[in-house]
Parts: structure tokens; C-alpha cells; sequence
């Protein structure tokens, strides 16, 4: 059966290539980027790859929590019901580590960003829904008054903190928001994959995107996963693991999570 699917940075890398493939299955997709122009190519790409497919786009930039609000409720606007959210956007560096909110881009583009999306569209979402977060075998303690100073932490310690952030409030949220809610998933997609993040991140050409594209794509589509939630892909070993220790500590998630509750409430 057809789902419809929102896709945070499915312009470019591991974004394009799952939208491609679900478009492929006969999905409908919501893409979403923050240039117009790539926006165009991607939903021209997809319709050239799968002709009767009909993806609509969505221009936000994450780094704008007021563009994030917007984004949810164009969504929500255009659809009653979401069956998929995966929150793949995702920076590791910048030409300016800051957001003119002041915290640093990373926190907000790869933590904040896809938390008040979610937030934001949960009403769209029922128990057969499923949320994808992409996270990374780059995971570090998080650090949140560091975030807050942006500069402070090299580019690659703020993006592992990011990411941990955010494995930790996908696990909070499994396991608070009760029977109704979606599944959430955490997900390394594999690292090293050749997307431009990597290619100007470490100067590597980078292995197959498709291994990213794929465990995306399965992850929130196939039934072998309706049951999964609150759990943590790690594709480099292809199989569900255990992230870092501190998302596996509830009170450490829910206190992380309602820190970011209280910047969500400052930024909106
Ligand atoms: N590649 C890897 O090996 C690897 C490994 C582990 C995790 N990941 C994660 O996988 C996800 C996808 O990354 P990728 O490797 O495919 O990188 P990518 O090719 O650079 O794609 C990142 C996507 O996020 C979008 N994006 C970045 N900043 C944004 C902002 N401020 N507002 C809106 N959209 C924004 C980009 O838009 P533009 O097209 O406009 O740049 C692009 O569509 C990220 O979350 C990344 O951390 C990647």
C-alpha cells in the first residue's frame, strides 16, 4: 500500500537516493530542501526515475526554527495523515559553526530541527506511523552549554554531540508517548557513504550511498519493522546495536529531552 513519506534533506546524498527508491515502490514523497533550485532537480530526478510518481516539495532551512514551524504546517496543511517522518537533513560543518539564534548550527539543524518536526506533525501520526532519525556511529556526551557557545567544540564533537542528542530523545520518546504514537527508530545509515558531507567533511570519494538509501527506505516501509521502536540501527554491522551507553539511561534521555524542551520553547 502506498505511504506518504517526509524526507528532511532529500535534495542531495543518503535523502535523495531513499526518496528515489520509495518513489520506485510507489510511495508518495514529500521531499523537502533548503535551496529551490536542488528541491526542482530532486522531484525532476524522481519523476524521470519513476514517471508516475507525483513527489511534492517543501523548502525550509533547519537552522530557522520559525522555517521549521512553517515547514510542519505546510504539511500538515497538504496532509491529513503522515505514515513515515524521516528526519535525515544533516550537517557536520559550516562556513559559520553559529545560527543567529547563537547556538551552534549543528544542535539546531540535526537535533532541534527534527525534534520540533516531530513534535510539530505527531498529530498527523498514528501507531502505524513511523519516525526514522538519522543519527551517526559519531556519538559523544552531550554537552549542552558547550552548544550553546558555538566555537567552543571542534566541528566534529559538536556533530557527534548532535547525534547523540538525538538518539537520546528518539529512545525518550519511545518510550513515553504510550500506544498511540509512532515507532521511533534511530538509525546509523553507515558510515564513510560518498555524499558530499563526507566528500568535504574528510576529503573521501566514500562508499556506495545506496547502503544508506536502502536501510532508510526498508526502515520505514517494511513490516519486519512495525514492531521496532525506541531501538538503534547500526548499519555498519547491519543489525540493531546499542548506541552509546548514556542513550541507553532513561533519566539521562529525559533529562536531555526536557532541556530541549526548554531551548524549543526560547527559539519559538
Ligand atoms: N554520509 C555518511 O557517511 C553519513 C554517515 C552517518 C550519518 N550520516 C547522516 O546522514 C544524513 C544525510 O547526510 P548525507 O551524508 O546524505 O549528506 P549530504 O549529501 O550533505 O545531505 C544532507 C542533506 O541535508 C540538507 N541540509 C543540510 N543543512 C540543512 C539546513 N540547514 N536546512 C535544510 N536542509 C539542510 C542538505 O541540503 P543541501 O542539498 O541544500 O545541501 C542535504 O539535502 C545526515 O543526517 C548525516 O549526518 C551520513
Amino acid at each position: 500500500m502506498s505511504k506518504t513519506i517526509l524526507i528532511t534533506g532529500s535534495t542531495d546524498g543518503i535523502g535523495l537516493d531513499a526518496a528515489t527508491l520509495l518513489a520506485a515502490q510507489g510511495h508518495k514523497i514529500l521531499l523537502h530542501g533548503r535551496n529551490q533550485r536542488r528541491l526542482e532537480a530532486a522531484a525532476a530526478r524522481l519523476r524521470e526515475e519513476s514517471p508516475n510518481c507525483s513527489p511534492e516539495a517543501y523548502l525550509a532551512d533547519l537552522s530557522a526554527p520559525e522555517e521549521v514551524e512553517n515547514l510542519a504546517a505546510a504539511v500538515t496543511r497538504d496532509h491529513t495523515r503522515l505514515d513515515a517522518l524521516i528526519n535525515n537533513a544533516g550537517v557536520l560543518k559550516g562556513p559559520d559553526p553559529s545560527t543567529r539564534h547563537g547556538w551552534d548550527l549543528r544542535l539546531l539543524v540535526n537535533t532541534i530541527a527534527p525534534y520540533l518536526l516531530t513534535r510539530r506533525l505527531l498529530p498527523s501520526m498514528d501507531h502505524a506511523g513511523r519516525v526514522i532519525n538519522v543519527a551517526s556511529a559519531a556519538q559523544e556526551p552531550v554537552d549542552l552549554q558547550a552548544l550553546q557557545h558555538p566555537g567552543t567544540l571542534s566541528d566534529m564533537s559538536a556533530y557527534a554531540q548532535s547525534k547523540l542528542a538525538l538518539i537520546m530523545w528518539t529512545f525518550h520518546l519511545a518510550r513515553t508517548l504510550g500506544e498511540g504514537a509512532p515507532a521511533f527508530i534511530a538509525v546509523n545509515p553507515g558510515s564513510l557513504l560518498g555524499t558530499k558531507m563526507v566528500r568535504e567533511g574528510f576529503g573521501l570519494a566514500g562508499k556506495d550511498v545506496r547502503i544508506g538509501g536502502d536501510i532508510l527506505a526498508r526502515l520505514a516501509t517494511e513490516e519486519a519493522f512495525s514492531s521496532v521502536s525506541g531501538q538503534y540501527s547500526d548499519n555498519d554491522v547491519g543489525d540493531f546495536g546499542s548506541p552509546h551507553p548514556d542513550a541507553l539511561d532513561p533519566e539521562r534521555c529525559r533529562m536531555l529531552t526536557e532541556a530541549l524542551d526548554v531551548i524549543v520553547a526560547q527559539l519559538t
